[in-house]
């Protein structure tokens, strides 16, 4: 890697290898890392469901933690770590709501079952038991008997648009490779990191 390489084709080459093989909760799982207004900081796993020119994205309940967070902060940073390839990547930008047809034609990609989930999870907030959450999923499922499940207005996906890069490669005796890329008008910067 050098100040030609695109990180971004970059990545994807490297994500495509970290995913064969594997299963998706390790391919594609990611540390997602928002914070509060006052600056508290909060990290969860959630799955890499695209990435191009644009950014990164995920999909989530936008009135969860990180989606209230990551809408009001509009900043986040991610963090995959693929342990079989040795392989670290961090990410960090801007956060943008994916366009509805865009999370539309996901939602619909999904099986049912995780369709009616979406609607019955009020994700985050606090539940009074197992039971009810199975209720809340009945409910929904009796709803959309012999419809179509309409994506709900609440659960869209994120792209992290990334003002940096920073691939991370193990190497013997600790000396890893870090190359760092940032935003440098339409392109970007490339400099080494001591490890
Ligand atoms: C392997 C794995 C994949 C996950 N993928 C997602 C995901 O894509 N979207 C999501 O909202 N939550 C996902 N979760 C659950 C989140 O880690 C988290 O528990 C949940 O989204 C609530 O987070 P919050 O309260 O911080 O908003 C995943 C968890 C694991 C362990």
């Amino acid at each position: 890697m050098d100040s030609t390489t695109d990180p971004i084709r970059a990545f994807i080459e490297l994500w495509s290898e970290a995913r064969a093989g594997v299963p998706d909760s390790v391919g594609d799982a990611v540390a997602l890392a928002t914070s509060s207004d006052d600056g508290m900081p909060s990290v969860r796993i959630v799955l890499l469901r695209g990435c191009d020119e644009r950014g990164f994205t995920f999909y989530t309940n936008f009135e969860s933690r990180k989606g209230t967070e990551a809408l009001a902060g509009k900043r986040a940073a991610l963090c995959f770590h693929w342990a079989h390839r040795k392989i670290q990547v961090r990410v960090s930008g801007a956060t943008q709501r994916v366009p509805d047809a865009e999370a539309d034609l996901y939602f619909a990609g999904r099986p049912r079952e995780s369709q009616i989930g979406a609607w019955a999870s009020r994700q985050s907030r606090t539940l009074s038991s197992r039971i009810a959450l199975l209720r809340r999923f009945v409910e929904f499922r009796r709803r959309f008997e012999g419809q179509t499940v309409q994506r709900p207005p609440h659960w869209s996906g994120f792209r992290v648009v990334p003002n940096s890069i920073e691939i991370w490669f193990d190497r013997p005796h600790r000396l890893h490779d870090r190359h760092l890329f940032t935003r440098e008008g339409d392109g970007w910067r490339h400099t080494l990191l001591f490890p």
